[in-house]
């Protein structure tokens, strides 16, 4: 049996426990938190003093802190490129509607509020040039990306396992220097965002774990690179 069928009956195998991983590590649509609760409510005619307010506190934030916000904010909008790329993974199937392309369809429309939310935020904030954001988050997507990983599930979920937690560093230190400049606002929006991505660490952690339980000489071999 060659390694990619290999990885493919290991995906299949898997496949059976999807509903339990979104049971366990996603959160239900009504329960989860949406981008509107932390924003000013448009809907409201309180909304004009809640934005004047948030741009007011926006004004205390330096320099370099728009630079990693907008980072942060340009690579959460880069979504596509990452949906379109696990729809691509071996074993993930969306024409046939598989577990796996389930938990990329609900991966995914957990991690759009992220940019949603981000993006509305400074859209009010006043201080960064938008058009010039939404330029660059337009080529990020046009340019798609390439980690080098191929199609290969093993080596895939290793890197989005690392890639949960490197976001997860990132919006919780944002948070972090939000709260010290005084934006408590700002800094509960990054924390919640920061706690998705801690739950989609774990997750795909625990589907190397599983790979790693199946098929362990592979797995590390596909670490190892
Ligand atoms: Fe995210
Ligand atoms: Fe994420």
């Amino acid at each position: 049996m060659s390694i990619k069928n290999i990885r493919l009956e290991v995906m299949q195998f898997l496949e059976k426990n999807v509903d339990s991983f979104v049971d366990d590590y996603l959160i239900p649509v009504e329960k989860i938190w949406q981008p509107t609760d932390f924003l000013p409510n448009s809907e409201e005619d309180s909304f004009f003093e809640e934005v004047k307010e948030l741009r007011e506190i926006a004004k205390e934030l330096p320099y370099d802190f728009w630079i990693v916000l907008v980072g942060d904010t340009i690579t959460e909008e880069a979504l596509p490129t990452y949906e379109s790329w696990l729809m691509d993974v071996e074993g993930v199937d969306n024409v046939e509607r598989n577990g796996w392309s389930k938990w990329v369809r609900h991966w995914t429309g957990e991690e759009n509020r992220h940019g949603d939310l981000l993006n509305k935020y400074l859209y009010l904030s006043g201080r960064v040039n938008m058009r010039e954001v939404e330029m660059t988050s337009q080529h990020l997507i046009n340019d798609g990306f390439d980690i080098g990983t191929g199609r290969d599930p093993y080596k895939n979920f290793i890197y989005t396992s690392f890639q949960e937690l490197a976001t997860y560093i990132s919006h919780n230190r944002v948070s972090q220097l939000a709260k010290s400049y005084g934006d408590k606002k700002l800094s509960k929006m990054c924390k919640m965002i920061a706690g998705d991505e801690m739950r989609h660490h774990n997750a795909y952690s625990e589907f190397v774990n599983q790979i790693f339980k199946v098929d362990a000489s592979e797995m590390m071999l596909a670490f190892s690179t």
